[in-house]
């Protein structure tokens, strides 16, 4: 069973992935971590060097090719589910999570980590936070596509509804 975890930047998604696949006895992949190693740089310098619709391609191609017979815990980039019919492709090949968290607490996160975020590096808090309403509001409809919505939930109460929607 592939299960992607999806939700905009600073939801933590890699954080719940890799908590969630050794509960699960699972692989864990995180999509930006696969594409900096295969590529040699930083989502940063990717952007920078060779352009959005590259890396969006990079992201598109894995999830077209990944082995649905595998057990896998895969984190998305924030972007992933919102180009190309990748949302589909990802319903289809196993169980989205959308992790809905809170505005506060993604801007939270997303404070600390601005700086390996390309499309929110150069951003001051009051930009960050206008970005994020604009932003969401254009990604949620892609996110909303996701078969389980957790919201606040922790790993524990993620990791049961899981297991009820697999069983
Ligand atoms: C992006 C989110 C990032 C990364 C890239 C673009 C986006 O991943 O894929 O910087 O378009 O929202 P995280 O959601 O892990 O920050």
């Amino acid at each position: 069973m592939l299960i992607f975890l999806v939700g905009f930047m600073g939801c933590g998604k890699s954080y719940v992935g890799r908590h969630l696949a050794p509960l699960l006895q699972y692989d864990y992949i995180d999509l930006d971590k696969f594409i900096e190693d295969n590529e040699g740089m930083s989502v940063k310098e990717i952007f920078e060097q060779k352009g959005e619709a590259y890396f969006r391609n990079l992201e598109q191609n894995f999830i077209n090719n990944i082995d649905a017979q595998q057990n896998i815990v895969i984190s998305t980039g924030g972007g992933a589910p919102c180009f190309f019919d990748n949302m589909e492709i990802m319903n289809t090949k196993g169980i989205t999570i959308y992790l809905n968290r809170s505005k506060k607490t993604t801007l939270e996160r997303l404070h600390k980590g601005k700086h390996k975020r390309p499309l929110i590096a150069d951003l001051s808090d009051e930009e960050l936070s206008d970005f994020y309403d604009e932003r969401l509001a254009g990604r949620k409809p892609f996110y909303d596509k996701a078969q389980l919505h957790v919201g606040d939930a922790d790993i524990e109460t993620i990791l049961a509804m899981i297991r009820e929607k697999i069983n």
